[in-house]
């Protein structure tokens, strides 16, 4: 694997179950390699809205990594579940757990299977949770899944989004080297069209996470809620 640290390794379509594994292989090295690859603090768009978040409630983290966004929801006195694909992030996201004080329910899990019981989740986080978006056939899997955790969402509740776009093809500050794993604002809008959205956009920041995302990155984001 010759890619960078964000890079899912299969280019085109990623829900074959060799290309499952393929990305379950490659984000286990990840994380073996390094701890905290993206520091031990939370992503700071997802930051910026906790005051917005409920006392208590339940919260849903998907690709989750080791869980620096799901401890931190959890910290907020949210009950959260924390879903990554790679069982070496699901165990450093309960020593993360452990170490901060608070519980999580962190499993392994490929999201493009998981199926919410409802629309149950005060907070959804999809954070540098990158997907394939090339069609297979009719199927999209950043759709399916971006269509599964709008489904998840409680009336009322906050869908926060940040990840790179197109336009970070060439900077060292992090993300896929593939197009097809990086989102347009156009995409996501028509991803969450159920949702009403609160706060998004395409936009250039200076990323301060760990070693690996660290720099002037071109990101896209969004806030949505279900009314
Ligand atoms: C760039 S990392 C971001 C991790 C975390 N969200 C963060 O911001 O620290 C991408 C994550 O997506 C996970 N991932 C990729 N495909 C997945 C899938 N189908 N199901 C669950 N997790 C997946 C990887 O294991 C990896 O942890």
């Amino acid at each position: 694997m010759t890619q960078t640290t964000d890079a899912n390794p299969t280019p085109t379509s990623g829900n074959t179950p060799s290309a499952v594994e393929q990305v379950k292989a490659h984000w286990n090295r990840v994380f073996s390699e390094k701890l905290y690859e993206y520091g031990e603090g939370p992503n700071a768009y997802l930051a910026s809205f906790a005051p917005r978040f409920p006392n208590q409630g339940r919260a849903v983290a998907l690709a989750d990594g080791y869980g620096r966004n799901g401890v931190f929801l959890a910290e907020q006195g949210l009950a959260t579940l924390s879903l990554d694909i790679s069982s070496v992030g699901v165990e450093t996201t309960k020593k993360l757990a452990q170490k901060r004080g608070v519980e999580i329910d962190a499993q392994v899990m490929d999201v493009s299977k998981w199926q919410p019981e409802g629309p149950v989740f005060d907070v959804v986080a999809l954070i540098y949770a990158h997907f394939s978006s090339t069609p297979d056939r009719d199927y999209c899997l950043r759709r399916h899944i971006h269509q599964t955790a709008a489904a998840a969402l409680k009336p009322g509740g906050l869908l926060i989004l940040e990840a790179f776009r197109p336009d970070q093809l060439g900077k060292s500050s992090g993300g896929p080297k593939s197009p097809h794993y990086l989102y347009s604002y156009e995409e996501l809008t028509e991803d969450f069209k159920g949702l009403e959205i609160l706060d998004g956009g395409e936009v250039d920041i200076e990323l301060e996470e760990g070693d690996r995302h660290r720099g002037l990155a071109s990101v896209v984001r969004l806030v949505a809620t279900k009314r």
